[in-house]
């Protein structure tokens, strides 16, 4: 049976403790343990901190990594997930990080590959999919908060900005809601707010004021264009009148709130540059870590048990 990393509610809690610790591990200079394979970044998306951070991880273990985007491959001829997968698993590829515009784009591949009795069926590692999950960015963001010294009993934590196409929401509120924390906010216009049976961890709220009063961790997503038709969002001026996170409404936040933001980041509509580059934003150590928590992905899915299971 493949290790598959799809989403958070697929890892059990002492999987999400080991990750965790291990980023935090090797973000204090813990040193990688060295593993063996082929890794595919097979992007259908764009990505930079994503794609970058998961080729860089798996170099500094000693992988090889081939990287694949949409234009370039035989994707854009037609082949489907499924074939392109099973191409790259005949040529002995281990793991395939995969990023694809569709919900449940990763799971469904991971699916596929079993039911066609794949052999040596590579591990799937979602990079994200659709609006539906960004486990790796989750994880990561709880190792930077924890890092941070947060207390996840009594941290209060809101999400600012389109939550209903973000995958980054939806993931990072699952995962901090298993870590037990209670007071998860989120905010924004209506339009950009989940269906009303989403999301049931979190408080919802209409109103900056109230979602932002006596905040530990405010996270700010940008405005995701590319799933919404063109002429359904707002223009980025008046979003950020509304709800930007201007320098005189982070004026007015708890002077122990720190910023994060998954990026890309758009300067000027959900986040000023002033707020972006302060000192309590946390956003370049969301980076940093990044590269730490997908090195401890790399060691779980291709560590000695893995290996043992595939020779079996
Ligand atoms: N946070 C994130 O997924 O960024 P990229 O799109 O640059 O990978």
């Amino acid at each position: 049976m493949n290790r598959h990393l799809l989403d958070i509610e697929g890892l059990d809690d002492e999987r999400i403790r080991w990750l965790l610790d291990r980023a935090g591990a090797l973000a204090g200079g813990a040193e990688p343990q060295r593993r063996h394979g082929t890794v595919a970044n097979l992007f259908l998306e764009p990505s930079t901190r994503t794609r970058v951070s998961f080729e860089l991880a798996a170099r500094r273990l000693g992988l090889e990594v081939v990287n694949i985007e949409h234009a370039s491959s035989s994707s854009s001829k037609g082949e489907s997930l499924v074939d392109t997968a099973r191409t790259l698993a005949a040529m002995g590829v281990g793991v395939i990080v995969l990023r694809h515009p569709d919900d449940g784009a990763a799971e469904n591949l991971a699916r596929d590959l079993d039911a066609a009795g794949t052999a040596f069926a590579p591990a799937i590692v979602n990079a994200g999919d659709g609006k539906n999950a960004h486990p790796s960015q989750a994880l990561l963001d709880a190792a930077v908060l924890e890092a941070q010294g947060i207390d996840w009993a009594t941290a209060r934590i809101a999400i600012l900005g389109d939550i209903r196409h973000s995958r980054v929401a939806r993931s990072d509120l699952a995962l901090f809601h298993r870590l037990g924390a209670r007071d998860l906010r989120i905010v924004g216009p209506p339009e950009f707010m989940p269906g009303p049976e989403e999301l049931p961890m979190a408080r919802r709220h209409a109103a900056l004021d109230p979602a932002l009063d006596a905040l530990d961790v405010l996270i700010c997503l940008r405005i995701q264009r590319e799933r919404i038709a063109a002429g359904q969002y707002p223009d980025g001026d008046s979003f950020h009148r509304q709800w930007g996170v201007s320098e005189a409404r982070a004026a007015k936040l708890d002077p122990r709130t720190r910023i994060m933001h998954p990026g890309p980041a758009n300067r000027g509509v959900e986040i000023d540059s002033g707020v972006l580059d302060s000192s309590r934003s946390l956003v370049l150590e969301q980076v940093r870590f990044g590269l730490h928590l997908r090195t401890a992905v790399f060691e779980w899915l291709l560590g000695p048990e893995a290996q043992e299971s595939e020779q079996r």
